[in-house]
């Protein structure tokens, strides 16, 4: 696709066999499903990249139910600067990222962690999360992430502004603001709504 050559400049051979690795082993393995192979560059990869602008250089990211690693390995080949957490509970999906990792070069910037968000115990500048539950439930997983003057960054369909009326008053709570952020997709013409709290 052109226009993600444009968009991954220097990394976009690592973004190719990204995409290759999804849609032989990502299939093969049950994470992806065959009809998504001929959209796997603008419905998940390019995907992935509509919250880059907002973070910072040099942050440490953690991305809650990573799956096949998105929007958590496209982050990480796009932006060299970032040391990105993937974030699985499911042993087969840990297993696949962690081959994935490997495979891409990433290994220095990149760890996989299996287990699950409200499990887990560390703190991150950003904690997003793309496709794993409705806001009430992923703040309360996410929220206890986000370090000082972090933010949290859901990925989100059309529902975003109804979801964050529903958490209206557990960020009162907290002292938290939250946005609604409507951002095209690179190279296409469909909007993901970003749900920002800071
Ligand atoms: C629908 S998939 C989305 C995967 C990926 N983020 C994407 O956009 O394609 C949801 C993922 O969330 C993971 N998940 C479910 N409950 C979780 C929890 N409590 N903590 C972390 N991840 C969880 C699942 O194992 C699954 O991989």
């Amino acid at each position: 696709m052109e226009i993600a050559r444009d968009v991954f400049g220097d990394s976009y051979g690592v973004a190719g066999r990204y995409v290759d690795i999804l849609a032989s082993r990502g299939v093969d393995w049950g994470l992806i499903g065959p009809r998504e192979v001929d959209r796997l560059w603008p419905r998940h990869v390019l995907n992935s990249l509509v919250i880059n602008p907002l973070i910072a250089s040099g942050s440490r990211i953690v991305d809650v139910g990573s799956g096949a690693g998105l929007p958590g390995i496209p982050l990480a080949i796009a932006r060299p600067d970032l040391t990105v957490a993937l974030l699985e509970p499911l042993l087969r999906r840990a297993r696949f990222l962690s081959e994935a990792v490997a495979e891409l070069g990433l290994s220095e910037r990149v760890t996989v962690v299996r287990g699950r968000a409200e499990d887990h115990r560390e703190r991150y500048d950003v904690v997003t999360a793309r496709a794993v539950a409705a806001l009430p439930k992923l703040l309360d997983w996410c929220l206890p992430l986000v370090g000082p003057r972090g933010q949290f960054l859901g990925l989100k369909g059309e529902s975003a502004e109804r979801e964050l009326l529903d958490v209206q008053k557990t960020l009162r709570k907290r002292r938290l603001s939250g946005e609604v952020l409507a951002v095209a997709t690179p190279g296409t013409n469909e909007s993901t709504w970003v749900v920002r709290i800071r």
